[in-house]
């Protein structure tokens, strides 16, 4: 096992068919819709980027070729902006192409998130590894995949994020069932279920978008059945990695107390493109006193 390297990949599942915004995702990837004034899918690739991620293979499908176009160069438009001296505008766009190298593999089949991250096998190899969902964007002032990396390479087996939540929203997320460590400042995960009813709920510790992964977590994927919505689901195999034993077995867990934007459904990407639009120089100064006035106005 190279467990010394740094982990170096990320993987990005983006193949889901994003029906809760339909009709605005019938011809474009949910991923590409914007947070202000990025696509919500640059977010997450310059957030793996700054923690030194420098490898994303994108699991994609079908309707999904504008994510490899936001990630490639524009000559025309480029050659445009340094016409027109637009440095500012030059600058953004070439951001997006700038964040490192990326690949692109298809999931043919939509059985899952664990499905999905299992397409990564071959790519990724025998190295630990990252996972990072779209829907979830971690504010860049807070760390997190970092510290993450720093605990995965510590235990040496597999490192979720969980954040507390209400317990009235548990049943849209992994719970864990965690116990402290001595000394540390993460926990041990002794158990995981996907999506449970708020009464059977080990905890109001909710799995968010990010995972440090051991590679041993594609064998078991192989051997896991599908579970909740009849998907082979991610949770599951971290499940079974939790009570296995030997090389690559065991999940730890950091538990992340700051600022996470869930661009999911409607009313929380609403809630997301405010959020990041009022802390904007640019916007934030303008949009402030305008919410209030309309709040105020209803
Ligand atoms: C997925 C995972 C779930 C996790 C969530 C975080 O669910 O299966 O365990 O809590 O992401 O956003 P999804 O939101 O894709 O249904």
């Amino acid at each position: 096992m190279t467990q010394s390297r740094r982990v170096i990949k990320a993987v990005i599942p983006a193949a889901g068919l994003g029906t809760r915004f339909l009709p605005a995702t019938k011809a474009m990837p949910k991923e590409m819709l914007p947070v202000v004034d990025q696509p919500a899918i640059q977010y997450v690739v310059a957030e793996a980027s700054k923690a030194g991620l420098t490898d994303v293979l994108m699991i994609t499908g079908r309707s999904k070729r504008a994510l490899e176009d936001h990630f490639d160069r524009v000559p025309f438009l480029e050659a445009t902006l340094e016409a027109k001296g637009d440095t500012e505008k030059l600058r953004r766009i070439q951001e997006a192409t700038e964040l490192g190298e990326i690949h692109y593999i298809r999931q043919r089949d939509p059985k899952g998130l664990g499905h999905a991250v299992l397409c990564a096998k071959q790519h990724v190899g025998d190295e630990a590894f990252a996972v990072l969902l779209g829907d979830d964007l971690i504010d860049e002032r807070d760390e997190l995949l970092s510290i993450m990396i720093d605990v995965q390479e510590k235990t040496g087996g597999s490192v979720i994020a969980l954040m507390e939540v209400e317990p009235s929203q548990i049943s849209a997320y992994g719970c864990a069932d965690v116990s402290s460590v001595d000394g540390e400042d993460y926990v041990k995960v002794n158990g995981l279920v996907e999506k449970p009813a708020v009464e059977d709920a080990p905890s109001n510790l909710a799995v968010i978008g990010r995972y440090v992964l051991h590679p041993r977590v594609f064998d078991v994927l192989e051997e896991t059945k599908p579970g909740r919505g009849d998907e082979i689901q991610l949770t599951d195999a971290l499940e079974t990695l939790a009570a296995a034993e030997g090389p690559g077995s065991g999940v730890h867990a950091v538990v992340f107390r700051g600022r996470r934007y869930d661009t999911g459904d409607k009313l929380s990407y609403l809630q997301a493109v405010i959020s990041l639009a009022s802390e904007r120089d640019d916007i934030g100064p303008a949009l402030m006193p305008w919410l209030k006035e309309f709040v105020a106005g209803r």
